[in-house]
Parts: structure tokens; C-alpha cells; sequence
């Protein structure tokens, strides 16, 4: 008889977006004539840009005639989107050559299938409150997880140390949950830890578009010495509102080597095994965000975000709340009141106020005392889940 992957056996029973649609579905089953505020996974609310949706449009006439039809694309992403992401590195000062850039159907989908390029017997490190999919990604895997917590003390930045031993390391910034974002100066740590170890950094750079600090990094490319140990994963989900059109990239550089193999090589001959590349139409929809008017209406849209976290924050600073995120990240991290867990806020917040968020036990169990917001919901939505917090956070105090 064949034997399922018996890792699944050590998986949470359920994801944790996937727990949350399920509780917020029975909370409506029982109220049907509640509205429900959303302010829980990071979906986004607003609509494609105008760019976007021309540059769609013409790509389905394209695809109408004879002469401007395409088939299959390539594996690795048609050259004008990998040349176009590798100018807008370029344009930050960051050399990355468009040979290192794969065209991905989305972050998620990648940070899952990179893990084929590394032996199962690597440890993964992964700092905690982290987006869940990296653990049980690993789980699936069978690869062993070394948790890292990090803390309010740390500001959610823990940096590496002698004791420390990993051969993969997850790092997010801006972080999805806490919205904290390592400088310069810290992501060098982890780059020296890295080289130093042999390890490679998995730097998942979903959020970076909301960072507004000048000094901040948007890429572990910006880091001396990141050539020879790190894979960025990106994505337009945040940046662009692509969640419900798919695309991301990945950038290998042709420098990361590892027991005399090449990982872009490996790579390659991955993709081009396991992909049949991802649609000309998406493709042409993402090469409209990196133009002019493009880049002009995305930047619209995260203020549109960003001013739904000023609403927030500033109802958390009028309570008192300690809260982090918000600023260079589109999440909010707050402390729940004491005596409350993060699943016990997150029933108070549904049941007594109809705000949807995600408990910070959710990703990691450091995560336990704090809930998250999204930024991501409407202006109505995210207007009326302040007014109802402060109501809620009134009467329990
Ligand atoms: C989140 O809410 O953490 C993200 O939207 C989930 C994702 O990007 O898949």
C-alpha cells in the first residue's frame, strides 16, 4: 500500500487563514444579519490600476490574432518582464541581471517550491511571529524548524548569534505580522551570518513597496555580500493588488553557489521541468506596474492604505495601546488587553464587535497576547472597526 506523506501528521490541524474563514463563516451562519468588518488576512480591497487594466486589455487582443498570439511562455518569464524587473532594481541602485529574475505565479506558491532546491536533511530557521506558510511548507517537507523567537525587547528584529545554527533562514521585512523592518545595518548580521555558515536567506520582500523610511532596504540585494547567499522572493499581491491576478518573481543571483552547484542553474532546470511559465496576459498586466503611470497609480493605492492605518493608529494611541507596524508595513501588531489570549481577542473583537483580525498566536507562539490588523480593508470598513474598537476597548477596561 502506498504511504502518504506522514508529515501532514504534524501540521496544525488546520491553516490559519483557513481556521479564521471557518470561524467567520459559522459567526455569520448564526447572525446572518450582521455585517462583518474585514480586517483579517491580507486581501486587498481596491482595484486594479488603470495601467494595469489597459495593458490587459491589449494583451487579450494581442492574443485575438495570429500575428501577436502566444503560446506557451517561457519557463522562466518572458524577457520583457525579467528585463523590466531587473531596471527596477537598476533604478534603486541594486545590479540585478535579468537572467537572475524568474516570473512566478505568486510569493506563496514560490516559497513553497524553492524548498525543492535543498536537501531535506537543512534545518530551517524561521524568525517568530512569522506568516505561517513557512513552517508548514518545512513540515510538509520533513525538514527540521528551528523557531527563533523574537519580542517587544528585540523589536521583533532578532539578529543572529554564535549559538545560532541553520542552513535556511526566513527573513521577512517589512514583517508579516509585526511590521517591524530590519536596517541596513542588521540585515548586514544576518548576511555575514549567513556567508559565514554556509546557510542561505529566503527574503521574503512582499511588502517592501510600503516602506517610506529613505534609509530603509527594500531588497537584501542593497546589502554587500548578499549575492552569495540569499533568494528574494517578491510579489505584486501588495504592491500592484495582483492577490486575485498572480504574479510574483524570485531573484537568484548566478554567484549563489553551493557544493560547486549554481542555485539559478538548478533553478532554471527546475522551472523549466516543473512550469509551463506563467500567462502572456499576466505577464503584460505586471509589466504595466513597473512604468510611469503605473508606478504613479500603485503608489495612489498604498496611500490609500496607509491613510486606513493612520485611522487605526491613531484610535490605538487615543486608548493607550501598544501597538507596532502600521508605518512601513500595511499590518498593525497589537498587544491585547491582559487578560485576554490572542484567540480569546479575536472571538471578543468577532462576537462583540464584528471586526475580523488574526490572532497573533496564529504565527508562532510568541504571537500569543497580540492580534493583527490588515490595512487592506475598505475606508468604511476600516472607519467603523475603529470606532467599534475603541467602544469594545472601553467597556473592557
Ligand atoms: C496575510 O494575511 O498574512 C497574507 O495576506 C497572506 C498571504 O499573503 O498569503
Amino acid at each position: 500500500m502506498i504511504k502518504p506523506n506522514m508529515n501532514y501528521g504534524r501540521l496544525k490541524e488546520s491553516y490559519l487563514f483557513f481556521r479564521i474563514a471557518q470561524k467567520t463563516k459559522e459567526y455569520l451562519k448564526n447572525n446572518p444579519e450582521k455585517k462583518l468588518l474585514r480586517l483579517g488576512i491580507g486581501d486587498v480591497s481596491l482595484p486594479l490600476c488603470d495601467a494595469v487594466i489597459k495593458a490587459l486589455h491589449k494583451a487579450v487582443d494581442d492574443q485575438s490574432s495570429k500575428e501577436t498570439f502566444h503560446g506557451y511562455m517561457p519557463e522562466c518569464g518572458a524577457p520583457f518582464l525579467r528585463e523590466t524587473i531587473s531596471c527596477y532594481y537598476k533604478n534603486r541602485g541594486v545590479n540585478i541581471d535579468s537572467e537572475e529574475v524568474f516570473v512566478s505565479s505568486g510569493a506563496s506558491d514560490e516559497l513553497g517550491d524553492i524548498l525543492d532546491l535543498f536537501d531535506r536533511s537543512s534545518s530551517a530557521l524561521v524568525i517568530e511571529p512569522s506568516y505561517p506558510a513557512y513552517v508548514d511548507a518545512n513540515i510538509m517537507a520533513g525538514r527540521e524548524i528551528i523557531h527563533l523567537n523574537s519580542d517587544q525587547k528585540n523589536g521583533f528584529l532578532p539578529l543572529p548569534d554564535k549559538s545560532l545554527k541553520a542552513d535556511l533562514i526566513y527573513i521577512c521585512s517589512p514583517n508579516n505580522p509585526t511590521g517591524a523592518v530590519y536596517n541596513k545595518k542588521q540585515l548586514k548580521q544576518w548576511v555575514d551570518f549567513a556567508n559565514g555558515n554556509g546557510a542561505i536567506i529566503l527574503f521574503d520582500a512582499a511588502y517592501e513597496a510600503f516602506i517610506e523610511d529613505d534609509e530603509l532596504p527594500h531588497s537584501i540585494f542593497e546589502i554587500e555580500g548578499a549575492r552569495t547567499c540569499a533568494i528574494e522572493i517578491c510579489s505584486l499581491s501588495k504592491t500592484a493588488g495582483f492577490t486575485g491576478t498572480r504574479l510574483g518573481y524570485t531573484v537568484i543571483s548566478k554567484d549563489l553557489k553551493r557544493n560547486g552547484m549554481s542555485l539559478n542553474s538548478m533553478w532554471v532546470r527546475n522551472r523549466t521541468t516543473k512550469t509551463n511559465g506563467v500567462s502572456y496576459i499576466i505577464q503584460r498586466g505586471a509589466e504595466a506596474v513597473f512604468g510611469d503611470e503605473g508606478q504613479t497609480q500603485i503608489k495612489q493605492n498604498i496611500q490609500f492604505y496607509k491613510d486606513n492605518a493612520k485611522i487605526l493608529t491613531e484610535t490605538l494611541d487615543e486608548m493607550n495601546i501598544w501597538y507596532t507596524g502600521g508605518k512601513n508595513a500595511p499590518y498593525i501588531w497589537m498587544k491585547c488587553p491582559d487578560k485576554y489570549s490572542s484567540w480569546e481577542f479575536f472571538d471578543l473583537l468577532l462576537n462583540n464587535a464584528q471586526i475580523v483580525a488574526t490572532p497573533g498566536e496564529g504565527f508562532g507562539k510568541c504571537g500569543e497576547g497580540y492580534i493583527r490588523f490588515s490595512t487592506f480593508g475598505s475606508r468604511e470598513d476600516t472607519l467603523k472597526a475603529s470606532e467599534k474598537l475603541k467602544e469594545l476597548l472601553h467597556s473592557i477596561q
